[in-house]
């Protein structure tokens, strides 16, 4: 299998390179302390057509891969994982089912907008009593005057308040589990979606986590996206190419890890020489490299396989599984090299320890990963 990046994708990795160093480096800092929404940042991105990179060329995207789509993650990781994980929940789960599942009246609606950043795209699946567990929704949908009436309560939503369209799953069957679930794509603007304040958290302080209630909130079944009863299949599949970008993520917060390591053990003089010179801090070098590197190949052929169009669900799992875990190692092994100058917080090493926590969390538990990867393991014959 051919793993080298096309001449293609190696233009959309400096375009994303360029845009991470000039516009998103700058302000990363800013955006942890101030907890400040990087809006500023989307409609940078959105001029340079990275939010519509899965959409296809005909709906206004850049019809591009996945795995440039996890390039471009990655790059902007490495500064700032607030921004990545805003462009990554819009492009993968918010916008990917759109263009998987929906008609070609769905597709000609909204697709045009979500490519160019006019309005963003948000995942609501979560709920208070439904997070592992995502086939038993509490959320309702229930058939009303040629329409649904949605009502309930979603947890954990990110880019809660600033997007423009929710894929929301909801049951239209309640009591039948996964059976039981449809999708639907609900305007930001319906006047029966109230979003919370955001939540405060450990980190990725920039992505606006809210909780969103729908109340009588009424939704045309032309906007149900897919049949009833498919939309816990259409947010497994949203999740299974979710999780090639959240290990992208990752990867930007360990790559960016390892390079601040490597500067300052070079520059940095203890016993008369630079710290890099002792074998102590050399074998947390060459494990955090090694790990970045392996998290790499491994999100990059789980990318290539979906773009072939091979069943990639286990693949996903063990990418999202080792990528986050070796970015949360990675990130801390790192601060302990900037020993106490990484404990501060005006460095960037201690916000890629807390944005890194959120990786192994959220898109499905490190412990749901092993599950699915399991099941998968012991169906296959
Ligand atoms: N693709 C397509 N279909 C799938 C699928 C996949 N990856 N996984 C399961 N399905 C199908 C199954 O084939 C089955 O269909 P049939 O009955 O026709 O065979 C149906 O869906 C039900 O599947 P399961 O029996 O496996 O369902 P389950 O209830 O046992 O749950 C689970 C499986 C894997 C644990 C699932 O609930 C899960 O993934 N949980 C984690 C949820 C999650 O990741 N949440 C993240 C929230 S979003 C977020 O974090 C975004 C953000 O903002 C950053």
């Amino acid at each position: 299998m051919e793993l080298a990046l096309s001449p293609e994708q190696e233009e959309i990795r400096r375009l994303a390179h360029d845009f991470a160093v000039k516009e998103v480096k700058p302000r990363a800092q800013a955006i942890d302390q101030d907890h400040e929404f990087p809006q500023d940042l989307v409609d940078k991105a959105s001029q340079l057509g990275l939010l519509g990179i899965l959409v296809p060329e005909e709906y206004g995207g850049a019809g591009l891969d996945h795995l440039s789509f996890a390039i471009v993650i990655e790059e902007i990781a490495r500064f700032c994982a607030s921004t990545a994980v805003i462009i990554d929940v819009h492009t993968s789960v918010g916008t990917e089912p759109i263009a998987l599942f929906g008609t070609a009246e769905q597709k000609r609606r909204w697709l045009p907008d979500l490519a160019s950043g006019k309005r963003l795209a948000a995942f609501a699946l979560t709920e208070a009593d439904a997070g592992s567990d995502a086939a038993h929704l509490k959320t309702t949908a229930t058939r009303r005057d040629g329409g649904y009436e949605l009502n309930g309560a979603k947890m954990f939503i990110t880019n809660a308040g600033h997007a423009g369209l929710y894929v929301v799953m909801a049951a239209t069957a309640p009591g039948k589990g996964a059976e039981g679930i449809s999708a639907f794509v609900v305007e930001g603007a319906n006047p029966g979606i109230t979003v919370g304040p955001p939540f405060e958290k450990m980190g990725l302080n920039g992505s606006a986590i809210s909780e969103v209630r729908f109340d009588r909130c009424q939704v045309p079944s032309t906007d149900r996206l897919g049949m009833e009863g498919d939309g816990f299949k259409v947010a497994m599949r949203a999740l299974d190419s979710g999780r090639i970008g959240i290990s992208a993520q990752a990867i930007g917060l360990a790559q960016g890890a390892l390079d601040d390591a490597l500067a300052y053990a070079r520059e940095r003089k203890q016993f008369g020489k630079p710290i890099g010179d002792f074998q102590t801090i050399q074998n947390k070098i060459a494990d955090m490299a090694v790990k970045v590197s392996a998290a790499r190949w491994l999100t990059w052929a789980t990318a290539a396989r979906c773009d072939r169009g091979e069943a990639f669900t286990k693949e996903a799992s063990m990418t999202k599984l080792f990528a986050t875990d070796s970015a949360m190692e990675v990130t801390l092994e790192a601060l302990q090299v900037l020993g106490g100058y990484g404990y501060l917080e005006e460095y960037p090493m201690a916000r890629r320890v807390r944005d890194a926590k959120a990786c192994q969390i959220y898109e499905g538990t490190n412990q749901i990963q092993r599950v699915v990867i399991a099941r998968e393991l012991l169906r296959a014959s």
